[in-house]
């Protein structure tokens, strides 16, 4: 059996290729819970047996109880990656929530560009980036503003769990109908044509370090961020995750600079004593004291 084996097989209409029982979905959604925070409800059922009766396919397994025994021996190890792949959602766009980039640009990129000319490292974090769309949208409209960017150490660091959208991510490479949600012009100065494609320019990319995180485990960074980016992954997480991660961004994140959370997510309970909310779902962060 190989766990890399392709991801496109072909499932013939209907949901029911293999039962899954409650009990079974309960073992499924735990298991998923520890190692990503993901929290499915008893709503993603469906979800769960569309998504993961694929891999019992490609694994050429015959029930979910073969696919849960093999999740949990030494052998499927890797297939816990597979499976956390197959069970994200990786919905993004260029420009997402434009209002986030214009307020970035227009509030906080003035600030930044200031500190990286003074001698400062500058590091922005797209958490949780899906295929890149975020960060490179966020670079576009950095060097829209600082061309000589790559001058200074100004990085922006994107991270997702995902290993097949990361390799998107790395890619660079876009249809040409997603690049056009960028503002007029970003795509012509920061694109190459690439076939029928467009591919972000070397120059844009190498402002970005793309590397494998998972939000649940311990984060390697040292140094504190002057800008957070985590729009639409906390959503999948259940409130006490939620708390946790925010509580890990404070720590991360420097006194006086900014975090851009998803449209439908909110920061409520503890945190609220350290993030004040300046703009639609983007805070500024507060932790009192003097710590930056
Ligand atoms: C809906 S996408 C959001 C992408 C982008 N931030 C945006 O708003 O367009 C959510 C992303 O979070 C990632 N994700 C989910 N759980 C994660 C975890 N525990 N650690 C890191 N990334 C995670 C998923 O793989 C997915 O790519």
């Amino acid at each position: 059996m190989s766990a890399s084996a392709s991801r496109s097989v072909d499932i013939p209409a209907g949901n029911g290729l293999f039962e899954l029982s409650q009990d079974q979905f309960n073992e499924i959604t735990a298991f998923v819970q520890r190692e990503c925070g993901i929290h499915l409800t008893s709503a993603k059922f469906g979800l769960v047996v569309s998504r993961l009766q694929k891999r019992i396919l490609i694994l050429k397994l015959n029930s979910f109880a073969e696919y849960i025994k093999y999740l949990k021996s030494k052998s499927g190890k890797h297939e816990i990656e597979e499976m956390i792949s197959r069970i994200t959602t990786n919905v993004t766009s260029f420009n997402r929530e434009a209002h986030h980039f214009d307020h970035f640009g227009k509030n906080v990129l003035p600030g930044l560009i200031d500190s990286a000319r003074s001698g400062n490292t500058v590091r922005l974090w797209s958490a949780g980036c899906s295929d890149g769309r975020e960060p490179y949208t966020l670079a576009c409209v950095i060097f829209d503003a600082f061309p000589d960017v790559k001058k200074y150490d100004f990085r922006i660091l994107a991270t997702d769990i995902d290993k097949h959208s990361l390799a998107k991510a790395r890619s660079g490479e876009y249809p040409r109908d997603q690049v056009a949600g960028l503002p007029s012009g970003l795509a012509e100065r920061w694109f190459d044509n690439a076939g029928s494609n467009l591919k972000i320019k070397n120059e844009v990319r190498s402002i970005i370090h793309f590397n494998s995180l998972n939000l649940m485990s311990s984060w390697p960074m040292k140094k504190k961020f002057d800008v957070i980016f985590c729009r639409n992954v906390m959503i999948y997480f259940a409130t006490e995750v939620q708390a946790r991660l925010l509580d890990k961004f404070s720590q991360n994140l420097k006194s006086g600079c900014h975090l851009y959370i998803g449209h439908s997510e909110r920061i409520e309970g503890a945190a609220n004593a350290v993030f004040r909310q300046v703009g639609v779902t983007t805070y500024i962060h507060e932790p009192g004291g003097s710590e930056i």
